[in-house]
């Protein structure tokens, strides 16, 4: 009998969704080629068919070799090898049935042994690949199994239900991000929205003309923004954590309540507010440095003999500089100057303080350009403004580029913009610019940086609390990192699709494992071996699991390694330029 090129073996054992399969032991060659095309069996993700009659199951292979054998054939093998009879084994898990032309993920029906499995061709993994909807289908690559097959993402699902690209440095996935990001910007949807955090500055390059860039210190001369982010819009707890320093519960309600009467000064200027709907969390201007001053006064100050009168100042301090003012130095005993008996204790918090204020790393937050309050908590600008410059301008994609920001304050900044962010479009719910209406997807870049798990900081909070409703409000995250075992595990597993790039870390592949969908864990070993911009992709935004090739951005995304049997060959540099390395760190800027 001629044998037929696309039959491979035979179903021999089936446990729920999975099947092991014997393969034909006249099987010719492991490269069959059929209708002109090479195929390759038994490789991890690729597609296996098996025919019943009106309808072809298909099924991805989870493992090769003698671990694939059913598990009673196993054990007899592990206590004497020799009953391995020279056959090759292959076990994949059941994910879709064909009827047709159409392909339904899932199937109604299960095999039985005997069965006869087949190669899945060409033609075939164009059934199972298509169906995606033209609209919301963005192409990111080619599958691994065949050159010719585009590899789609459904960029609704990817959006809503979130997901994560995990992977080993050097993998590919800022080179992933981009392909994704700039497939959904080449849609030219009018009002797309897409939030990226840029901790390197890598994605301007290869976005160009698809995005707007923020960025500390900005150059005006190429088209950036100022990125800006007024503390004042933050919850009093978290601006209180960006402070040094712990208070106790007593003294954090007293500045709680000082906080609260500037605000409430400043809400009397804006109009229109609700006396009642206001507190020390609401995203209004006031001057902490006015905050500063006054809670360091009142530390300091000293009384005269009837204890009522306070003492001349020695010298007058100042808020705008932060100056303490200061007063004759306390008595002991019983004679005066007294002391303030109801001072706080603070002082060592408020020193700490000041230093924060004063650190010129910071003034994206404490002096932002523009809405920086003045003493009397007047800002120039509002935050409807601080919102219209990110997402009002024409392009799909805003990047805010924190490359010039000192790694120690990275965590409070990309919280704070998410935070910001989140609240905005929260509370916008039911406007144009609300989340319903006019989506967000958040692209967080090197996501371990600044979320790592059991920390208690305003970027995993957000994070964890866009990961659980954002869904609810329109706000989709893509969250990107190398070090998974290091993420929140309830964020990880919020995301609704996953992108395992190559990764040889055995904990980091366990928890992208756990991540996965149970039949697709054995799949996790696959992890080590895939080529760099290669990925399984999982989960809701692909209709089955696939192994899949990323295209390369045309325009690279900037690479920031250097070379160093490159860069060694120039002449040693002037020593002078250490003069500049610490003028810089003095001032604080690369300028
Ligand atoms: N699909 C691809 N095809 C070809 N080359 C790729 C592909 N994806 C990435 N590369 C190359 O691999 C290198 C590393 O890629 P990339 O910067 O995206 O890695 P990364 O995972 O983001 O690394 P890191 O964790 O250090 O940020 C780059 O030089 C890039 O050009
Ligand atoms: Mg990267």
């Amino acid at each position: 009998m001629k044998h037929n090129p696309t039959h491979i073996g035979q179903v021999e054992s089936v446990s729920g969704n999975s099947v092991a399969i014997k393969m034909a032991s006249n099987y010719p060659s492991n490269m069959p080629i059929v209708d002109g095309t090479v195929y390759r069996i038994g490789q991890i993700g690729s597609f296996l068919k098996i025919p019943l009659g009106y309808a072809n199951l298909y099924g991805l292979i989870t493992q090769a070799g003698v671990l694939a054998m059913p598990d009673s054939l196993l054990m007899a093998y592990k206590e004497n090898p020799s009953t391995a009879d020279g056959h090759r084994w292959l076990r994949m898990i059941l994910v879709g049935e064909q009827i047709g032309s159409s392909f339904e993920r899932g199937v109604l029906q299960s095999p039985t042994s005997g069965d006869q499995v087949h190669l899945v061709t060409n033609e075939d993994l164009r059934i199972v690949y298509g169906g995606y909807n033209v609209q919301s289908s963005i192409e990111i690559g080619h599958q691994s199994a065949s050159e010719g097959l585009r590899a789609q993402l459904d960029m609704d699902k990817l959006i809503s239900r979130h997901c994560a690209i995990l992977g080993a440095t050097g993998s590919g996935k800022s080179n992933a991000v981009s392909i994704i990001v700039k497939a959904i910007a080449e849609k030219a949807f009018p009002s797309a929205r897409v939030l990226m955090i840029d901790p390197h500055g890598e994605y301007a390059s290869s976005l160009s003309g698809k995005c707007r860039v923020f960025r500390v210190g900005a150059n005006a001369a190429v088209g950036e923004e100022e990125l800006c982010v007024p503390f004042w819009a933050l919850p009093f707890k978290e601006l209180m954590a960006i402070f040094p320093g712990k208070l106790s519960d007593q003294n954090e309600d007293y500045i709680r309540g000082k906080v609260l009467e500037l605000k409430r000064v400043s809400a009397g200027v804006i109009g229109g507010l609700r006396e009642e709907a206001i507190t020390a969390d609401s995203p209004i201007a006031f001057s902490i440095n006015q905050l500063w001053f006054e809670l360091d006064d009142f530390e300091r100050i000293t009384f005269k003999a009837d204890r009522i009168t306070p003492e001349t100042r020695n010298a007058a301090g100042d808020p705008a500089t932060l100056k303490s003012n200061q007063y004759p130095t306390a008595g002991m005993g019983s004679s005066a100057p007294f002391l303030n008996t109801r001072a706080k204790g603070i002082l060592g918090f408020l020193d700490g303080m000041r230093s924060r204020l004063l650190d010129q790393s910071y003034n994206f937050l404490f002096r932002p350009v523009g809405y920086s309050p003045a003493l009397d908590g007047g800002t120039p600008n509002d935050l409807p403004r601080l919102f219209a410059t990110w997402f009002g301008h024409g392009v799909p994609i805003s990047i805010l580029d924190l490359s010039a920001i000192p790694s120690d304050v990275m965590q409070a900044i990309s919280g704070c913009i998410l935070k910001i962010t989140y609240d905005a479009l929260y509370w916008g719910q039911n406007t144009l610019v609300g989340g319903k209406r006019q989506p967000l997807l958040v692209v967080l870049d090197e996501a371990h940086a600044y979320l790592k798990a059991g920390e208690d900081s305003i970027s995993s909070r957000t994070v964890q609390a866009i990961a659980k409703e954002g869904r609810k409000y329109g706000v989709g995250m893509l969250l990107v990192t190398q070090r998974p075992s290091e993420l929140d595990e309830t964020v990880l597993s919020q995301c609704g699709s996953i992108i395992a790039l190559r990764m040889t870390n055995t904990r980091d592949k366990g928890h992208v494992s756990a991540a996965m969908q149970d039949e697709l864990r054995e799949m996790a070993e696959v992890l080590s071996s895939l080529r760099t911009g290669e990925a399984i992709v999982s989960g809701e935004a692909v209709r089955i699991p696939s192994r899949v090739k990323f295209f390369q951005a045309d325009n690279a995304v900037k690479s920031s390694d250097p070379i160093a049997s490159t860069l060694w060959t120039s002449s040693r540099p002037d020593v002078e330029e250490y003069e500049i390395s610490v003028l810089n760190w003095r001032n604080q800027s690369f300028n």
